[in-house]
């Protein structure tokens, strides 16, 4: 996890991205292909090997390497029933109205008690900073044009940390009149080694991290309780819970795991809580994280989807309008 880079300008961010878009898609259609590839030639043999082993010392083929080149070009040659990998198949159950959603996480997280309540804990007062807010690019302008634009109703963040951009959007939408909720998905985790340099005044105590209560000390430090939820589980586990219960927002932020695998998980899984013209965002798309893979994610996505990627600072875009 580095530090931003400076803001880059919105039009000369944009035509950086035409001249490396096609490169990188070939890029990416190539692993695409030579992972179902692998995948297909697996399956074949695990007809005839027990051995688990075996099957993973397998090496594909020459055969895939000619569907390689061959898929290289055009996604329309994967053969569908090799999608079947890659399809995240939750269906969402019908839309928890917006008014009713923070009642419906309450209940279905909380046992009905908001986890504000006494917070505090006495044994944690002294573990924790009056408050300790600090994120990257967490008041890009994004948000801003975002919240103006779409007026959401219900924010669903996937990766908070310590709450800077989710506290950010709780006062974006409170001046701005709106009645948004913003459920903060995050295991509260961090990153493994994250204390390391920065953070290690993040305090533990016989290995558990403080960083969701510090994360909750920060929203009631900001006074935006009423707004903010935390929901501390993995973005897996929690998102397809969010679809088949109907928590649906208008906005969602993707901003959690940034190796290529997880983004892909995370964009596909957040992108069916959208309603109906709602908007997907996340940061890392000109960071050096992108490398790392949140920009061929966000692109394979797009790609698959018929999707346009607009760019907004150091921000990604989809507008599923
Ligand atoms: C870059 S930080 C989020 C920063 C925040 N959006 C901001 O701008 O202030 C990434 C967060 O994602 C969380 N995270 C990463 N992988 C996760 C996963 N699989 N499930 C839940 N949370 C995860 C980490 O705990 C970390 O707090
Ligand atoms: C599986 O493969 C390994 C490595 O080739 C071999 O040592 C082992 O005996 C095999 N096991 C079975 C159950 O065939
Ligand atoms: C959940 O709430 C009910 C009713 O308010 C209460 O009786 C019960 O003890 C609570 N359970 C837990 C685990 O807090
Ligand atoms: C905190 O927020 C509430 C609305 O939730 C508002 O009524 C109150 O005036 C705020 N308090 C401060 C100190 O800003």
């Amino acid at each position: 996890m580095k530090e931003d880079k400076p803001i880059q300008h919105n039009h000369q961010t944009r035509r950086n991205i035409s001249k490396f878009t096609n490169p990188v898609i070939y890029l990416l259609l190539i692993s695409v292909s030579y992972m179902l590839g692998y995948l297909s030639s697996s399956s074949t043999h695990n007809t005839t090997t027990t051995n688990t082993t075996t099957a993973i010392q397998l090496t594909p083929p020459s055969s895939s390497t000619k569907t390689t080149t061959n898929t290289a070009s055009s996604t329309s040659s994967i053969p569908t029933d090799s999608l079947d990998h890659f399809r995240f198949s939750a269906r969402c159950g019908k839309a928890v109205s917006p008014e009713l959603i923070r009642q419906t996480i309450l209940y279905k997280l909380y046992n009905g008690t908001s986890p504000y309540n006494e917070f505090p804990p006495p044994h944690i007062s002294s573990l924790i900073k009056q408050a300790r807010i600090k994120g990257w690019g967490s008041k890009g302008a994004v948000f801003e044009n975002l919240i103006r634009k779409v007026k959401p109703t219900t924010i669903i963040e996937v990766g908070t940390f310590l709450g800077a951009s989710a506290i950010h959007m709780a006062e974006l939408t409170r001046s701005l009149g709106l009645k948004t909720q913003i459920l903060c998905v995050d295991d509260f985790r961090g990153w493994a080694g994250f204390r390391d340099q920065r953070f290690k005044d993040i305090q533990m105590v016989n290995g558990d991290i403080m960083l969701m209560y510090q994360f909750m000390q920060n929203v009631v430090y900001s006074n935006v309780t009423e707004l903010i939820l935390p929901i501390p589980f993995s973005t897996q586990s929690v998102l397809d819970k969010f679809c088949e219960w109907g928590v649906l927002g208008d906005l969602v932020e993707v901003d959690a795991g940034h190796d290529f695998h997880s983004a892909w998980s995370d964009i596909n899984r957040a992108y069916k809580l959208l309603r109906p013209g709602g908007v997907m965002f996340g940061h890392d798309y000109f960071t050096s994280a992108d490398e790392r893979g949140v920009r061929r994610a966000v692109n394979l996505f797009a790609r698959v989807n018929g999707f346009r990627v607009q760019v907004d600072g150091q921000h990604w875009v989809i507008d599923s309008t």
